[in-house]
């Protein structure tokens, strides 16, 4: 995602009743048992909920992954962004246009030009060559024939198929299938891609590589994506945000590691809690402010112990005016001294374990294991970002 990113997709409000008179649902709601169950709603009303008062923004770029048990209301919240369902209440947006407020006709060119789906079962036309296949939202663009195959050759390329354009879809496998639904979706350059359950008809190890294809994918092309999965890893791994569903309402939303450490309710909570949080919680999202463990090049021995008693702390690092980490220093060896007054370069550590603010939690434990230096988070430039102590280590690991 990019640094300063602006909303693509924002939902306000949004209800999907489906049913005889299904405003009256969303009108009478607050008057129900707030615990409500389906088939009592169903009994009440006849009607069902399919998505109960959702409100979003998406971001440009943004993997946005919807996720939740089946029947919680995933693929309607999908369908109601480019109104392949029609929302009972509320409204979508895309960039500044109000979607939920289009022509019949402003909705089929938005359709066209700024949407693509692409769903579990691969939805291919049998009697067409993977070629034409791929070209078919070109075809109904009214694009010309020359136009369309160049342009299906490259996002066939783009998902690795090139060479089978002249195949048909029964010769292909299922990973390669889902691949040609991807070109498809890919070939008429949507700035959105609205996805369904896109790889859960693959086989695990073929679903993974689909996964990982897809991330180094997106990075080229540039999308956002509002990605449908029941698969909890799935999410976890290529989501930038997951918005968790429970019975047509949102949970949660927050980034992967945020639900991992921080879910908001009870059903979240049992969601993620069988996952490996090792997995999953990067360094950033647990270090510390480094303030507290820096210590100045100009600072005597004295100023320098000083402040490790003050912090309680063992471990100091040396940080130049650039924010940049010189060595580490250890207390004890500071006070173990022959009354110096300034630091000698022998007593300065320069090997410590140093990372990105990427790192998983299941490397950083690894170092932690290795050494008992707390772990420094360095950016690109070398500048201190962050600490992580054994401590905070072990507080993740326990809670
Ligand atoms: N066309 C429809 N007519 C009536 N009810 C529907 C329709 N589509 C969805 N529903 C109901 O809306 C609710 C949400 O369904 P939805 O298909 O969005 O769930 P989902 O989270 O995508 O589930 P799954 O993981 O099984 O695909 C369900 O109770 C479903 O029965
Ligand atoms: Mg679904």
């Amino acid at each position: 995602m990019n640094q300063k990113s602006s909303t693509k997709i924002r939902c306000v409000d949004l209800w999907k009743v489906f049913g005889s008179n299904p405003e009256r649902v969303v009108d009478q709601w607050a008057t129900f048992d707030q615990n409500i169950t389906k088939t009592e709603l169903l009994d009440k009303t006849g009607c069902v909920v399919g998505v109960r008062d959702a409100s979003l923004n998406i971001a440009e770029g943004e993997i946005f992954v919807l996720m939740g048990l089946s029947g919680s209301g995933k693929s309607t919240l999908l369908r109601c962004v480019n109104r392949l369902y029609e929302p009972t209440y509320g409204k979508v947006f895309i960039d500044d246009q109000e979607v939920t407020s289009l022509s019949f006709q402003e909705l089929r060119n938005l359709r066209s030009k700024k949407t693509g789906m692409v769903f579990q079962h691969f939805a291919l036309l049998p009697h067409r060559r993977v070629i034409e296949n791929v070209g078919y939202g070109l075809e109904i663009q009214g694009v010309g024939k020359a136009k369309r195959e160049s342009k299906a050759m490259e996002s066939l390329e783009l998902v690795g198929l090139k060479g089978w354009e002249k195949s048909y879809p029964h010769e292909l496998s299922g990973g390669m299938q889902q691949r040609v639904g991807l070109a498809r979706a890919l070939a008429t350059d949507p700035e959105i891609l609205l996805m369904d359950e896109a790889f859960s008809a693959l086989d695990p190890l073929i679903r993974r590589q689909m996964q990982d294809e897809f991330i180094n994918l997106i990075k080229v092309v540039k999308k956002t994506i509002v990605f449908v999965t029941h698969d909890l890893q799935e999410a976890m791994r290529l989501a930038n945000r997951i918005a968790v569903m429970k019975f047509g309402a949102i949970q949660q939303i927050a980034a992967p590691s945020e639900i991992v450490l921080h879910p908001k309710t009870d059903y979240v909570a049992e969601f993620v809690q069988d996952l490996p949080k090792v997995k999953f919680v990067t360094a950033k999202d647990i270090m510390e402010t480094p303030d507290k463990w820096m210590v100045k090049p100009e600072y005597s021995i004295t100023e320098m112990t000083n402040k490790m008693d003050q912090e309680g702390i063992w471990y100091a690092f040396l940080v130049d005016k650039n924010q940049n980490i010189k060595g580490v220093v250890d207390y004890r060896m500071l006070t173990n001294g022959n009354g110096d007054k300034n630091l000698k370069a022998e007593k300065l550590i320069s090997e410590f374990p140093n990372e990105r603010s990427d790192t998983f939690l299941e490397k950083l434990v690894s170092l932690a294991a290795k050494s008992t230096i707390p772990i420094a988070v360095t950016d690109k430039q070398n500048r201190i970002n962050g600490v992580i102590s054994r401590e905070r280590l072990l507080d993740t690991l326990s809670t």
